[in-house]
C-alpha cells in the first residue's frame, strides 16, 4: 500500500492539464465516488493498527496534494467567479478617491481671496480662557454671552472654555505682533445651542483683522466689497447695517443682495432680497489699548463670518446638519470641487 501511495503521489505531481475538462476528470478520478482515494481508504480499513499510524498521514498528504493540484489548475476563485457569471478579466473600476468637504472648499476660497489682498493666515486654540474670548475684547463682566447658556465651560471652570468665536485669535495675535498687521483667521467655534437646520453647537468662522495707521471705515467697506465680488461674482451688491459688538465701534452687519427671482429666494431673504453674511466694525480703542496698541496712533477694522452660512448660500443647502453627518450621498456631490 505504501508503494501504491508513493506511485500516486508521483502521478499527481506530474499531472498536466490542457483544459478545465481535464482538471475535472482528474478530480473525479481521485476524489470521486469511485475514485482512487476511495479504493485506498477501503484498503486502509483492512491494514493492521500499527501500520495505520504510518499510512494515515501519507493518505492525508496524497489527498491534500490532489486538492492543491486541482485548486492550482482551475483556481477556486475562478470557478466560483465563473459560476456567478462575472467577467474576472475586466479591468477594475479603480479605488474611489475621497472628496473635499464643502466647508473646506469654501474656507480655502475665502482665505485665498484675502491672502491675495495681503492678509496672512493665523490660527489659535479652540480651548481658551476668559481673557482671549471675552475680557480682552471689551466684553463687560455681566455680558450674556459669557452665560452658561451660550458658552461651554470645561470642567465647570469659568476660566477654561471653548471659544465662542474666532475673535479670540485677534487677541492672541495682538499680543504676539506689532502693527501693521493684516490677518485672516479661520477656525472652529462652539456655542451651547440646540441643533437645528439653522444652528449647531459647533461651527466654523473666518475672522479678519487689519491694524495700521489711518485705517478707516472706507477701507473696511471696500475690502468687504472686493471679497463679496470675488466670492459671489463681479456684480454682487452689499449693504452695511448698523449693529453692535463689544469689540468694534462703530459696528455693522453686511448683507449681500441675493435677489427675489424665485419663491425660494423670497423665503430665505424674508422677502427683502438681502442676506446677512458677516459682522464687522472698527476695532474698539478699548481693545487696542487692552492689548498694548496705542489707539492714538493706530486704528483697525475686524470682521467675522460663518463658513456654514456662506457655504449654504453658495451651494443652496437648506439644512446645516448636512455638513456634519458625513453622508456620502451629500458629500459625493462635491466631487471635483477643490
Ligand atoms: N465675533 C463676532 C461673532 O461671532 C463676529 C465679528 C467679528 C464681529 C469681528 C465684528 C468683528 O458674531
Amino acid at each position: 500500500m505504501k508503494a501504491r501511495i508513493g506511485q500516486l503521489m508521483a502521478e499527481v505531481a506530474a499531472a498536466e492539464f490542457s483544459g478545465a475538462d481535464e482538471v475535472e476528470e482528474f478530480r473525479v478520478a481521485y476524489l470521486g465516488r469511485k475514485g482512487k482515494m476511495k479504493d485506498l481508504m477501503a484498503a486502509f480499513k483492512e491494514v493492521p493498527g500499527d501500520q495505520k499510524r504510518e499510512l494515515g498521514p501519507m493518505l492525508n498528504a496524497l489527498k491534500q496534494a490532489v486538492e492543491d493540484k486541482v485548486k492550482a489548475a482551475s483556481g477556486e476563485t475562478s470557478s466560483s467567479v465563473k459560476a456567478s457569471g462575472l467577467d474576472a478579466t475586466r479591468p477594475s473600476g479603480g479605488v474611489p478617491l475621497g472628496t473635499h468637504h464643502p466647508l473646506q472648499v469654501v474656507r480655502r476660497e475665502i482665505v485665498d481671496i484675502f491672502q491675495n489682498m495681503g492678509f496672512a493666515v493665523a490660527e489659535g486654540p479652540e480651548i481658551e480662557d476668559d481673557w482671549h474670548v471675552f475680557s480682552g475684547l471689551n466684553f463687560p463682566p455681566e455680558h450674556p454671552a459669557r452665560d452658561m447658556q451660550d458658552t461651554f465651560f470645561v470642567e465647570r471652570n469659568p476660566d477654561v472654555l471653548l471659544r465662542t468665536h474666532t475673535s479670540s485669535v485677534q487677541v492672541r495675535e495682538m499680543e504676539k505682533r506689532k502693527p501693521p498687521m493684516r490677518l485672516i483667521m479661520p477656525g472652529r467655534v462652539f456655542r451651547n445651542e440646540a441643533i437645528s437646520a439653522r444652528a449647531h453647537c459647533m461651527f466654523h468662522q473666518i475672522e479678519g483683522l487689519y491694524i495700521d495707521k489711518d485705517v478707516s471705515f472706507a477701507d473696511l467697506k471696500q475690502t468687504l466689497l472686493h471679497f463679496a465680488r470675488c466670492f459671489f461674482g463681479p456684480d454682487t451688491k452689499i449693504r452695511l447695517r448698523p449693529s453692535y459688538f463689544p469689540f468694534t465701534e462703530p459696528s455693522a452687519e453686511v448683507d449681500v443682495y441675493w435677489g427675489l427671482k424665485t419663491e425660494v429666494d423670497k423665503r430665505i431673504t424674508k422677502g427683502t432680497g438681502w442676506l446677512e453674511i458677516l459682522g464687522c466694525g472698527m476695532v474698539d480703542p478699548n481693545v487696542l489699548e487692552a492689548n498694548g496698541i496705542d489707539p492714538n496712533v493706530y486704528s483697525g477694522f475686524a470682521f467675522g463670518m460663518g463658513i456654514e452660512r456662506i457655504s449654504m448660500l453658495r451651494y443652496q443647502i437648506g439644512d446645516l446638519r448636512h455638513f456634519f453627518e458625513n453622508d456620502r450621498r451629500f458629500l459625493d456631490q462635491f466631487a471635483g470641487e477643490r
